[in-house]
């Protein structure tokens, strides 16, 4: 198999980072190919817990090459932090590659990314507030800065004064705020563009050579597939597409290299910020779930919305990606309730629905329809075979292949990268 994708198959934060640290001790590279440092990635690894968020995961071995695809929007000082922190805490991160045809992330999408989430506006997205929405804007309306631009000195100039002049007007016009200063900007952004110039390159010409030499490629994918721009509960989504699709416009090579789909996902429901959630449970049985699944966000520390787990969304997610397997996480989590619901349609003005309705207005009033099951004791994190596991947990994961329509290829027992039952080797 020379290259996986690990996709998240529901609303993000699925602990996608997990089973990508897992692969990357076998992968060559692995690759970041959406999204921005809005994500983040918590990896533990014996007493030490990393959080990333713009740093490919294989950053935690040596010897990986890292590469931050064009498809991902990068804020230089965020990315310059992070590097520092990961090396102070022993990590050499000597092989990491930055597209030259990546975007950045200015200060200025940072500015209206907050001022649309903090105007008095109902229609807010409930946004990381990094920038990301601005920025991808940016490169859809033309006036986006690439890496190869933002390293040439002359070129990242004059595009920061046409930039700003730009922004300053909508600024005033929009938010009637104080304009930004062109130069201050250019001054502290041509420093970050000197330190990071070494990293930059042609990161889909070296993956093209990669691939054909039979190197074992890791596509990490950030948020998930209902946070999709396209895909996902439109507009309550990011602006990148996290799903499989992804992976061929955000790395540089199509998409016959992508050998196959792992989705990752929790075996209940979470969400941050705004939009739909047919399986939300708003009450004493969502706050156990968040307390004993720690579901709070890496990024922002927002307590996520909990639920239970909805395989409407699994069976579209493995559609839209073409999952070949799914990867459990926190079935110890969930050990402790006396009963566990799964929903497996929604029902809207007595009929039932299988395929997730694109309308947020019909999705308002799906009612989701829930098959119950008995509980398992929590306390299964030494658990390494399936068989070993309590016969009520076996019997919840065979639903989910059913009514997924996947085969569960990993099983999460525990936050440790060795607490892991592993049915199917892939590398
Ligand atoms: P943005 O990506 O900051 O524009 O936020 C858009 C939506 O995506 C908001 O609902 C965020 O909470 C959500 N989001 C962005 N990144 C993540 C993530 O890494 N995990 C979960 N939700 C995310």
């Amino acid at each position: 198999m020379p290259s996986i994708v690990v996709i998240g198959s529901q609303w993000g934060d699925e602990g996608k980072g997990r089973y990508v640290d897992f692969l990357a001790a076998k992968a060559d590279t692995v690759v970041r190919y959406q999204g921005g440092d809005n994500a983040g990635h918590t990896i533990k690894s014996g007493d030490m817990k990393f959080a990333l968020h713009l740093v490919p995961s294989g950053a935690l071995y040596d010897g990986k090459k890292c590469i931050i695809g064009n498809g991902v929007v990068v804020n230089p000082k965020s990315l310059l932090n992070e590097l520092k922190e990961l090396r102070k805490s022993g990590l050499k991160i000597d092989q990491l590659y930055i597209s030259d045809r990546a975007h950045v992330l200015m200060p200025y999408h940072i500015t209206f990314d907050s001022l649309s989430e903090n105007s008095s506006d109902k229609n807010k997205i409930g946004t990381t507030q990094k920038g990301i929405g601005p920025c991808y804007t940016d490169m859809a309306n033309r006036c986006g800065i690439r890496f190869c631009d933002f390293i040439d000195t002359e070129v990242f100039k004059e595009l920061v004064e046409k930039n700003v002049e730009k922004k300053n007007k909508e600024l005033k016009c929009i938010y009637n705020v104080e304009p930004l200063d062109a130069k201050a900007i250019y001054d502290e952004y041509i420093e970050y563009a000197k330190e990071l110039a070494p990293y930059v390159c042609d990161t889909g010409a070296m993956l093209g050579n990669e691939y054909a030499e039979g190197k074992k490629i890791l596509f990490e994918g950030a948020q998930g597939t209902f946070l999709d721009i396209m895909l996902g509960t439109y507009p309550y989504v990011t602006s990148s597409h996290p799903t499989a699709g992804g992976v061929a416009i955000g790395s540089g090579i199509g998409p016959r290299c992508i050998d196959y789909a792992l989705g990752v996902a929790k075996v209940y429901s979470s969400r941050v910020g705004k939009g739909p959630f047919p399986t939300e449970q708003n009450n004493e049985t969502g706050d156990k779930i968040r307390e004993k699944g720690h579901e709070y966000g890496v990024t922002t520390g927002r307590p996520r919305r909990c639920g239970w787990l909805d395989t409407v969304i699994l069976r579209y997610a493995a559609r839209v990606s073409s999952l070949n397997s799914l990867a459990l996480t926190h079935m110890d989590t969930l050990g402790d309730f006396e009963k566990v619901y799964m929903c497996v349609a929604y029902e809207y003005e007595g009929k039932i629905l299988k395929d997730f309705p694109a309308s947020l207005k019909v999705l308002e009033k799906c009612k989701p329809v829930y098959e119950e099951f008995e509980g398992w004791n929590g306390n299964i994190g030494n658990i390494r075979k399936f068989e070993d596991l309590p016969v009520n947990a076996q019997k919840y994961i065979n639903a989910i292949e059913k009514y997924s329509g996947v085969p569960v290829a990993l099983i999460g027992v525990g936050q440790d990268r060795e607490q892991c039952i592993v049915r199917e080797q892939l590398f």
